[in-house]
């Protein structure tokens, strides 16, 4: 070894899972008794849209109800782009779930008799959704599965680490370059890595996702050469409560709400939802986002009003609690609300094992793109495809032969821009402008032309405490123009994506755009049904 070269810590292991949420944690217990090192950039395990999910866990529990019902629903918010085997897996192994988390022991709510509740969410035809603590499932759930994972020997832990690249030998992944807070580069050395990095939710300047969901690992596969799919696909939730916050993360106002009675109204103390759909305010979640988006825009300020819901700071208390960071009070007052980016159906392509077309790379929850949620996602099966394809990518690679690899000598060399807080709020800005919940051809070509822009203010070397914010600011850059020409290539409204100057679903469109860097010099590689069958 040449003398000056430099040594950075070393951390070798079976597989590299990247993120703690949901989908990380549940892979990596699924995955004994290999070794598994669980990175996050997060302090602790708790971080991540887990946390903070709400409503609950969709899953057959009620009488009544089957596995081809639940499909029957997922299939249709998919809007035409689900793919069938993969919601079958979804919801026949997701009818398990409950089982498999109270032998974690986790806290569902019950009634009286003890019986497991079942609560009702937009488009589903069954009461389904499972949940702990009334609005608190996510912070349930994280810490069910966090307390599993420190109990855990065969899990290394690795907090406060931003994966900053993925390495790659003959094709091959065999680890990733992390930066850690206190102690700088590490060597992650795997011949395995999972990505479980989460959404990409703060790519909007309005959205409900916390300061993680940066899109880490939809660039970092990018970058590495896997295949991208739905990226123009990103569903917005329509009641996140619209009050000014400190971080761009608004307060979610859950649709369990609405699944409990909770009505929509403008300022007029009209019922907006009753003129445009049947089933008003339990509609699809794109039209609901939309006629919350339409009563803003006309200056008729939307409200939720949930004051007639019998105990309603008892049942919602998360809710409650960050109603009364805002001098709000639920059971008084009207909610105002406001449409966020709260879900990202894009991502990174993966087969029903969760596998990505770069061998030794698989990606979990709501990074990946395993065709269960189509052009739009079902309320509350975002946790479920967390646990069930954690499963899933995990016996997939129990059954290959370990193999020792190792990682180059020289972490990546990053740039940040100047100013950099200002170029990531002017990001957020123009994809809420130009690919917010109505885009068109303009505004799509001035938000490419906008973002091409920020691209080019100079930049310098990053170092020290710089690094973490210059690997997701590249990590926005890179995903954020990918977004707007997906968008702008779906020349049709269809789910989660729609256009003004497109205004209908187009059968000829039926199929999802890919992305992959390596194989195409202009971005969209191609059009087309990435598997056989796609619901009708
Ligand atoms: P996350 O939970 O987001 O975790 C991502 C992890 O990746 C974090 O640990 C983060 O630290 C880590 N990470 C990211 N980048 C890097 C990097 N570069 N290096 C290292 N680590 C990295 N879904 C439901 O099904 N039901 C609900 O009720 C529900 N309510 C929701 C409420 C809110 C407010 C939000 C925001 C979402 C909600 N969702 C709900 C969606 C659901 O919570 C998410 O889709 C799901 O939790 C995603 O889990 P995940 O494990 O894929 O990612
Ligand atoms: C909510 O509680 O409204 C969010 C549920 C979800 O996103 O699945």
């Amino acid at each position: 070894m040449p003398r000056n070269l430099k040594t950075y810590p070393t951390l070798n292991a079976d597989v590299l899972v990247i993120g703690s949420g949901a989908a990380g944690m549940a892979t990596a217990l699924a995955l004994a008794p290999l070794n598994v090192l669980l990175v996050t950039k997060t302090e602790g395990l708790v971080g991540g849209s887990t946390a903070h999910a709400q409503g609950g866990i969709a899953t057959v529990f009620a009488k009544g109800d089957t596995p081809a019902l639940h499909a029957d629903d997922t299939h249709f918010a998919g809007a035409g782009l689900t793919d069938k085997a993969a919601v079958n897996h979804l919801t026949t192994e997701g009818s398990k779930v409950v089982e498999q988390l109270l032998a974690l022991g986790m806290p569902f709510d019950r009634d009286a008799k003890g019986n497991i509740l079942v609560g009702l969410e937009a488009a589903h035809s069954m009461a389904r959704i499972v949940h702990a603590g009334g609005d608190a499932t996510g912070w349930h759930l994280s810490q069910t599965l966090a307390a599993a994972v420190e109990k855990a020997r065969h899990i290394q832990v690795v907090s406060n680490t931003h994966i900053a690249e993925l390495v790659k030998k003959n094709g091959k992944l065999t680890g990733a370059w992390g930066f850690n807070t206190q102690d700088g580069w590490l060597k992650l050395q795997a011949a395995n890595v999972v990505l479980a990095t989460g959404g990409a939710g703060q790519m909007f300047s309005h959205t409900t996702n916390p300061a993680a969901s940066t899109g880490d690992g939809i660039a970092l596969a990018y970058e590495a050469g896997a295949t991208l799919a739905d990226l123009e696909f990103v569903q917005f939730h329509p009641t996140s409560l619209a009050v000014k916050t400190p971080d761009g993360k608004q307060p979610l106002l859950t649709e369990a709400l609405r699944g409990s009675g909770g009505k929509l109204v403008n300022k007029n103390g009209e019922r907006f939802m009753l003129n445009l759909h049947k089933d008003a305010e339990l509609a699809p979640r794109d039209v609901v986002a939309r006629g919350v988006w339409a009563e803003l825009a006309a200056d008729r300020t939307p409200y939720l009003d949930v004051r007639h819901i019998a105990n309603v700071e008892t049942k919602f208390p998360t809710v409650t609690r960050l109603c009364a960071e805002y001098g709000l009070t639920p059971a008084t007052d009207l909610l105002p609300v406001a449409p966020a980016a709260h879900y990202y159906m894009g991502g990174v392509r993966t087969d029903l094992a969760g596998k990505t077309d770069v061998p030794g790379l698989w990606a979990v929850g709501e990074v990946a793109v395993t065709g269960v949620h189509g052009a739009n996602r079902l309320a509350s099966n975002s946790l479920l495809e967390c646990l069930v394809f954690a499963k899933s990518a995990a016996t997939d690679i129990k059954q290959i032969e370990k193999q020792n690899v190792k990682i180059g000598t020289t972490p990546p060399r990053l740039t940040l821009v100047k100013h950099a807080a200002a170029t990531k709020q002017n990001l957020r800005d123009t994809m809420y402008k130009s690919a917010g919940l109505v885009r068109e051809k303009q505004g799509l070509e001035n938000g490419i032309q906008k973002l091409a822009t920020l691209q080019n203010l100079p930049a310098l070397i990053a170092t020290g405490d710089d690094i973490p914010q210059a690997i997701e600011l590249h990590n926005l850059m890179t995903l954020a123009p990918l977004v707007l020409t997906a968008a702008l290539a779906r020349t049709e409204s269809r789910g989660g994506h729609m256009r003004s100057d497109y205004p209908t679903t187009q059968s000829t469109h039926k199929k999802s755009i890919l992305i992959n860097k390596l194989q195409s010099t202009s971005k969209v590689e191609k059009e087309g049904v990435y598997r056989n069958e796609t619901a009708a």
